[in-house]
């Protein structure tokens, strides 16, 4: 991939964010509608979907494994090949920067009779496998790839898998997602436990495609299944896309923001729930309920202080902690964040990235192992940070620039298209 230095200017605001806003589709749920509809009998229409280069990375992979996927402007047709039509693929399957692309095609992967090669990006070279190839190797695939298989270029050799026990300790939704889609091929029940749940997503389109599993209070019973069957659907907005829109609107003055068909699934609004315990005037409202509960965010000026993050709650706002962050130097008081050590080996480590970019923006900032405190005092001077190549950091840094009194420059934005390709062109229209 071509090396990129583009940096955003992003000044503060003038007026207040007003108005009615629709995040992109759901980037969790559009990788596992694509995968599970290329596994489906039949043709499903998948509206809504996300045109960002992750999921697009995923459309790519099963392409290259022999599903006829039609790429429209917001959805995709996909002609499912069934559980065993996937082909062998003559190439590498690259996942450019997208942990939840290769983690879950590894899981499809093993459970079928061809060898595959799963390659990234730089950043997800070094991003820890283990915690797949570990469980899938005990079911039965051969696995290998750089420090025994811990980091890509991973290369499997699937098929013949037994079910087993896993107690998924790190509440990964990624590692939950790869053995359920195994098990669909594993002879025997394939057991995840997991005494904190994480993002239940895979689980709510199993049953939607009608997969043979089963929910119990802690776990999820996988069995292999004879047919899945393909459907029509629409996928919601992404409410980690949503996060940034709402902590910049409640941060401003004479804000009045809605944000409209919103994924609101509980193992994802844990961002909503800080925000209020700090002080933020929000109302949530749940529609509908198709195979997500979906609904409306209205969200209003409001002064936050302090609060403390920790425990249960963490897997629920795992990807809007670096927001948070954001949004608690704009309060008053200490917000303590603890138990967030995954944050270290997402797209780069967050910990790190949102302390530095922080403090160079004149944030008091105590950085530790497994999160950090912020020493809120309503203010971000404002200055220059870097985004380190991850989409997340950089859109956080947008919102920081948004509140700030100098503006922020962002060194190398082109990382927002792995999530949000549209990003800079709605944070312009909403703070006009
Ligand atoms: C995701 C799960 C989370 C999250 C990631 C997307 C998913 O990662 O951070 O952005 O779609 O399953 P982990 O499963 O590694 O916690």
């Amino acid at each position: 991939m071509a090396s990129t230095t583009m940096n955003q200017l992003i000044k503060p605001l003038e007026a207040g964010i007003r108005g009615v806003y629709t995040p992109p589709g759901d980037k969790s749920i559009s990788h596992r509608a694509a995968m599970i509809a290329a596994l489906a009998k039949g043709i499903s229409r998948v509206t809504n979907f996300l045109m960002a280069e992750d999921c697009l990375n995923t459309v790519q992979v099963l392409q290259a494994l022999g599903v006829p996927i039609r790429v429209g402007k917001n959805d995709i047709e996909v002609r499912g090949v069934g559980l065993t039509g996937l082909k062998p693929s003559e190439k590498e399957l690259y996942c450019g920067n997208s942990g939840t692309t290769l983690r879950l095609m590894a899981g499809i992967l093993a459970g079928q009779p061809f060898e595959s090669i799963l390659t990234g990006d730089a950043s997800l070279s070094k991003r820890p496998m283990k915690r797949i190839t570990d469980p899938l190797r005990d079911m039965g695939a051969e696995i290998s790839g750089p420090d025994n298989g811990n980091y890509p270029p991973l290369h499997i050799k699937g098929g013949k898998l037994q079910g087993i026990y896993v107690d998924n300790k790190l509440s990964s939704a990624q590692v939950k997602s790869a053995l359920m889609l195994a098990g669909l091929y594993a002879q025997g029940e394939t057991v995840i436990r997991e005494s904190v749940p994480s993002r239940d997503h895979t689980e709510n389109l199993f049953k939607f495609f009608q997969a043979d599993f089963e929910r119990t209070e802690d776990s999820v019973i996988v069995r292999p299944s004879k047919k899945l069957v393909g459907l029509d659907f629409r996928i919601p907005s992404d409410p980690s896309s949503a996060a940034f829109f709402v902590v910049a609107a409640i941060h401003s003055e004479d804000s009045f923001l809605t944000v409209k068909d919103t994924c609101l699934n509980p193992t994802r609004t844990g961002f909503l729930e800080v925000l209020k315990r700090m002080g933020a005037k929000i109302e949530v409202k749940v529609n509908e309920s198709d195979f997500e509960p979906v609904g409306e965010i209205k969200c209003f000026t409001s002064f936050l202080r302090g609060t403390t993050i920790s425990g249960r709650m963490i897997p629920r706002l795992i990807d809007e902690l670096p927001i948070l962050m954001v949004a608690a130097a704009m309060a008053s008081g200490e917000t303590v964040s603890r138990g967030a050590q995954e944050l270290r080996v997402k797209e780069t480590d967050r910990i790190k990235a949102m302390c530095d970019n922080l403090k160079a923006l004149g944030v008091q900032v105590t950085e530790k192992e497994d999160g950090c405190i912020i020493h809120g005092k309503a203010f971000i001077r404002g200055g220059k940070v870097k985004s380190y190549g991850d989409h997340r950091t950089a859109m956080s840094m947008a919102v920081a620039g948004l509140l700030s009194q100098e503006g922020v420059e962002i060194e190398d934005v082109d990382c927002v298209a792995t999530s949000y390709p549209g990003f800079f062109e709605d944070l312009a229209a909403l703070s006009a």
